[in-house]
């Protein structure tokens, strides 16, 4: 059975925009554990946008389920998660400008300063993710510096512009699932999955986890978060037959 790890950090996009106290990510998160969630995942972001430190403070008591952080590759994101010590961490590129991420981790061109930075998380008894493009040489750089799993990238399977280009982009992300259950890597994918793109994601063979987020926040305003995962859980069981 695939995992869902439901991304919450727009619940906390809403709560910015207005510097208040509602909606609360902690109050999400019970939701979504109360649809299925089989994981809350959050991104702490350098310019802290959405997610803030007292939100993985309070999720860090709350969350009954597994807690994925994501972060970016710097000396302030590794102290936090070491000291915090979530379940999992998966390191992601980040840029301030970007409205979200944009790609995967270059691994190959970041080698060591990636490779020690899965040290330090490991030694503190972290599960280590690395959110990679589904290509071959990122792949098998991760399973050398030591990652437990990769994240495949598949935004630009969503937002292929023609039938075409989605299902190239398909191929490349069944491919990338190869290599990475051929070096013995745990397989999760996310990014820019909906509720009508995900079917042929979770039907690859061996995929293990899948984090979604901004279209379960967004049906969530419409039917709550409860019902928003729910939802989405079928899905998933059901591609999987
Ligand atoms: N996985 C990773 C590594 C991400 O950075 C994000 C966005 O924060 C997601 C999954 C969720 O993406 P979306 O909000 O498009 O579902």
């Amino acid at each position: 059975m695939i995992l869902l790890g439901v991304n919450i950090d727009h619940v906390a996009t809403v709560r910015q925009a207005r510097q208040t106290i509602e909606p609360d990510p902690v109050i999400a998160a019970a939701e979504a554990e109360a649809g299925g969630a089989d994981q809350i995942t959050v991104h702490l972001r350098e310019d802290r946008r959405h997610i803030q430190d007292y939100d993985l403070d309070k999720l860090m008591d709350s969350v009954t389920v597994k807690l994925n952080l994501e972060c970016a590759c710097t000396d302030e994101m590794l102290g936090i998660a070491c000291r915090h010590k979530p379940t999992q961490v998966c390191l992601v590129p980040e840029k301030r400008q970007e409205v979200t991420t944009e790609g995967g981790l270059d691994v190959t061109g970041n080698l060591e300063r990636i490779k020690s930075a899965v040290a330090q998380l490991k030694d503190s008894g972290i599960y280590v993710s690395i959110f990679i493009d589904p290509d071959e040489k990122q792949i098998a750089n991760a399973k050398s510096i030591g990652a437990d799993a990769v994240e495949l990238h598949t935004g630009c399977y969503a937002n292929a512009e023609t039938e075409q280009s989605q299902q190239d982009e398909l191929k490349k992300l069944q491919h990338g699932s190869k290599i990475t259950l051929d070096h013995e890597l745990r397989l999760d994918a996310g990014h820019g999955l909906t509720y009508t793109n995900v079917v042929p994601i979770a039907q690859i063979p061996g995929m293990a986890e899948l984090n979604i987020g901004h279209t379960i926040v967004s049906r969530s305003i419409f039917v709550g978060m409860r019902s928003a995962v729910k939802e989405m859980k079928s899905i998933i069981e059901k591609a999987q037959g």
